[in-house]
Parts: C-alpha cells; sequence; structure tokens
C-alpha cells in the first residue's frame, strides 16, 4: 500500500530560453496551462474530456483531403517549449507532442484562432515578413511531400510539369489538419531554426494562418520526417516532466535532444517496437510504440490480452507513449479489471458515482475526514520484464474540496475507440520521471527522479 497527502495546482504558462552543448541541445519544458481561472475539480473534468478526446484522434488518425499530417488537439495539460526561428530569431511558444510529426507556429498579423484559450492570444505570432531567412516551401522541394505524402510532385505540382520544370516558382500547396475539437491550416515555410550552437537552415515549419482550438503552435517530436528530431537528426530525445502539482510556482524541466550518440546510464529499458505502415493512416507511423504487457494494482495482475500487445497490420493494437496526452487511455477491455482491482482492494472508502458521471473519471472515492488515504500500488510491465513504479500522485487525484479521489486514466467502450493504439500512455502517468526515446537503438527508457 502507498500512502500520500494531495495537492493539485496548476502552474502558467512560461517562456523560457534555451541553452546548448556541442552536440546536445538542451530545451526548457514547462506545464502549459491554458485556463487558470478553474477550479481544481472543473479542470481535471477537462483534462478528463481532452484526454478522451485526444484518445479519439490519436486512435483515429484519418488522413485528410488535403493534407495527412498527423496531428491531434491540445487545449489543456500539455508541455510547451519555446523555440526561436528566423532572422533574427522571433521566440515562439509550441506544444511538445511526441504523438505528432509536424511542427507549425501561428503566424503572420493575421493569424485568426477561433475558440483558443484567451492566454494563447498573448502569444506572440511569427511574422515571416521580419526574417530575411523565411522562404515559402516549394512546390518541387522534396520536403514538400512529407507535407503531402499522399500525392505525386507531379499531381501536387502540375503547372511546374507543363513549364520550366528549373524554374518552378510554384509554392507547396497549403496544409490544412481537421480534428474533431481544432484544426489548422496554412502554408509550408523553409526557415531557419536557431539553436544556441546550432543553425539548422531549411527547416520545415507551418506558417498557420488559420486555427481553432489550439493553445500554441505544435512541436511534433514524433518519428516521421517532418518532427523536430529527424529533422535535427536527434540520435536520442529525453525529458522529464515536472509535476502537473505545484502551488503556482513556474517551474521547468529540461527536455534535451542529442546528436552525438552516448549510452546513458541507470535507466530502466524496453525495446520500441516497429511503428505499422497503414495506407490512409501515416499517424500512426510516427508513434513511439512501447511493449505494455501487463499491469498489477496491488495484489492483481491485468494481463494485456495477446490482440492488444502490439499493432497488428491494421494498425489497431499496441501501446504508444504520448506526452500530448494528459490522462492515460485504456482500452475498455483493459480499463474495467484495473478498476476493478481497484473497487476491490480500497477499502473503508465509498464510492461517489455522482463524480464519476460528472467527470468522466473511475473509480471515484470520497475520503472525507481522512487525513491519509492508503491505496494498491500501481505498476506498468513492459516487455523484457522492465517495470515502472507509479507514484501514488501519478495515478489518483484529490477532485473538488480534498474529499474524493479519483484514478487519473480514461477510457470509453464506444466501438470506433476500439481501432489505433489500445493503450495511450499519458503525460499525468509520466510526471517525475525521467524518459529516454533512443531512436539509434529503438529503445525507450525510464527512471523515476525528481524533474527539475
Ligand atoms: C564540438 O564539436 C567539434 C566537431 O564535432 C569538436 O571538434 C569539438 O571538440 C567539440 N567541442 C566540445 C566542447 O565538445
Ligand atoms: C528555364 O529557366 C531557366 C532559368 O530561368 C533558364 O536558364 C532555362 O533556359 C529555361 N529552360 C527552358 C527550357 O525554358
Ligand atoms: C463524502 O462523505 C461526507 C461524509 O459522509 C459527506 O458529507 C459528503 O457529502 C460526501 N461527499 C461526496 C462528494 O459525496
Amino acid at each position: 500500500m502507498a500512502s500520500f497527502l494531495l495537492f493539485l495546482s496548476i502552474i502558467s504558462f512560461l517562456f523560457p530560453f534555451i541553452s546548448s552543448s556541442n552536440s546536445s541541445t538542451t530545451i526548457p519544458l514547462s506545464f502549459l496551462n491554458t485556463n487558470t481561472n478553474q477550479d481544481f475539480y472543473q479542470k481535471l473534468t477537462h483534462l478528463a474530456s481532452f484526454s478522451l478526446a485526444r484518445a479519439h484522434h490519436i486512435k483515429n488518425p484519418q488522413d485528410s483531403s488535403i493534407s495527412n499530417i498527423p496531428l491531434y488537439p491540445h487545449s489543456y495539460g500539455g508541455y510547451s517549449i519555446t523555440l526561436p526561428f528566423g532572422t533574427p530569431p522571433q521566440k515562439t511558444p509550441f506544444v511538445m507532442d511526441t504523438g505528432s510529426s509536424f511542427v507549425w507556429f501561428p503566424c503572420t498579423k493575421k493569424y485568426q484562432c477561433s475558440k483558443c484559450p484567451v492566454s494563447s492570444q498573448k502569444n506572440p505570432t511569427f511574422i515571416p515578413r521580419l526574417s530575411s531567412s523565411a522562404r515559402v516551401l516549394g512546390c518541387l522541394n522534396p520536403k514538400c511531400s512529407w507535407i503531402h505524402p499522399k500525392n505525386s510532385p507531379k499531381s501536387l505540382c502540375h503547372d511546374c510539369e507543363f513549364r520550366n520544370r528549373t524554374n518552378c516558382k510554384h509554392a507547396c500547396p497549403p496544409y490544412m489538419i481537421h480534428y474533431g475539437s481544432g484544426s489548422t491550416a496554412g502554408i509550408g515555410l523553409v526557415e531557419t531554426l536557431n539553436l544556441p550552437n546550432k543553425k539548422i537552415p531549411n527547416f520545415l515549419v507551418g506558417c498557420s494562418l488559420l486555427s481553432s482550438q489550439q493553445p500554441a503552435g505544435i512541436a511534433g517530436f514524433g518519428k516521421g520526417m517532418s518532427s523536430l528530431p529527424s529533422q535535427l537528426g536527434a540520435k536520442k530525445l529525453s525529458y522529464c516532466l515536472v509535476s502537473h502539482m505545484f502551488n503556482d510556482i513556474p517551474k521547468s524541466s529540461m527536455l534535451v535532444l542529442d546528436t552525438v550518440y552516448e549510452k546513458s546510464k541507470n535507466l530502466i529499458r524496453t525495446p520500441l517496437l516497429k511503428s505499422p505502415f497503414v495506407a490512409g493512416r501515416n499517424a500512426l507511423a510516427g508513434y513511439y510504440y512501447v511493449g505494455l504487457r501487463k499491469i498489477t494494482v496491488g495484489e492483481q495482475i491485468v494481463k494485456v490480452p495477446y490482440q492488444y500487445l502490439a499493432p497488428n497490420s491494421k494498425g489497431n493494437g499496441g501501446t504508444i507513449v504520448d506526452s500530448g496526452t494528459t490522462f492515460t487511455f485504456l482500452n475498455h477491455v483493459i480499463f474495467v479489471p484495473v478498476m476493478n482491482a481497484f473497487v476491490n482492494q480500497v477499502k473503508g472508502f465509498s464510492r461517489t458515482e455522482k463524480i464519476e458521471r460528472l467527470t468522466n473519471l473511475r473509480p471515484c472515492f470520497n475520503v472525507s475526514g481522512h487525513k491519509i488515504v492508503s491505496l494498491p500500488e500501481m505498476k506498468f510491465h513492459f516487455q523484457g520484464g522492465s517495470e515502472m513504479v507509479l507514484p501514488l500522485a501519478n495515478y489518483f487525484s484529490i477532485v473538488g474540496e480534498n474529499d474524493v479521489i479519483c484514478l487519473t486514466m480514461v477510457s470509453d467502450s464506444r466501438l470506433e475507440l476500439s481501432t489505433g493504439p489500445s493503450i495511450i500512455l499519458g503525460n499525468f502517468q509520466m510526471q517525475n520521471f525521467f524518459v529516454e526515446f533512443d531512436l539509434k537503438n529503438d529503445m525507450f527508457g525510464f527512471r523515476h527522479q525528481v524533474c527539475k
């Protein structure tokens, strides 16, 4: 049994600086809060519903008719970084997202964002006119096909084929990304990304002119060619997620991109599995899959059924690590026994179904009058025998006025959610874990530590 005393508060937006050594780039990573006026109870309810919306899109990445950039909504509960693009550099904030592989920023003075968090209006937009290194992505530039992988250059750049090919002035067609609770659209730029010791010229970045429901730009850290680690040629990506729980003290931790490989010490490791390539669902190829075998709750073992252990040829099944998801999503078949394991082992507290209905979180227990609560330990067991022991604050949270606690994982029995990854490991469960994506050896490593 693990005991805990919990408080929850969400820190405000930070504009950090960037530092770097020769072969590794270190970027401060902060918790992105977009709604400071809500109480804990409303925040958790929002985080639960956005985690479910996110799960829906992660699991059903339909290529859009115009483009198939894998992008998903982020509205609450994400982590942000600041990157300087252009000459001279202009700094803009981005949501750090391992579940997508494209980098875009709000762009030009005309940028329109509908139904976006009020806090997003304070973010600077990138002004290409003020940068001497900004170029519109040309139609025949191979990076245009990163944005439009479904189309051949011939169909994309029709006019160029018929006129003077070497003198083609046509821009790569605009990108447009739809998702259930938001969208963004714009044109591709090639621009200089300024890291302190390193300039990356001709970095493909989206100049978004129109978005809805976006708290900031998005920096895709997935496996796709247009992601930040891929364009940098990074061999390793690592970060440590600062806790969601702070008393309004702005805090950031570090995200590190290494271009020279050196093996990290003291990490628990499990292989990164092969991502599926499925026609019409390109986004799946950019996800980081790990082999989650079972979950233990105290004495009880919940095995991940065989068909969910790894993605099949249709891209269904498997577990991904997603920094853009807040609360871990578990397929219903896995979630129900996990929930029951808590219900069976937590004695002396009654369930509050009213709060469960309101928050979409289950199970919730009324702990009114108790200063200390003991709950079963929760562990994720990965392929190769590695275990992730979750700190209690990473799987239970206080809701409302300190008298109810709820499991901070989500599920949904709706059928469409049975496709795509079966388990999405979210950032709430990774708080105070150092995690490393070893891109050279396809290994995922982690260790529990206080992130700062
Ligand atoms: C930086 O990299 C260069 C070339 O890769 C190398 O010669 C130099 O020694 C490195 N400097 C440091 C401080 O590591
Ligand atoms: C294409 O354009 C280039 C640059 O303007 C020019 O040098 C070349 O002669 C043109 N070729 C044709 C076939 O028109
Ligand atoms: C929790 O239990 C206390 C005492 O039994 C009760 O007063 C309170 O209303 C309960 N809270 C909820 C959210 O059910």
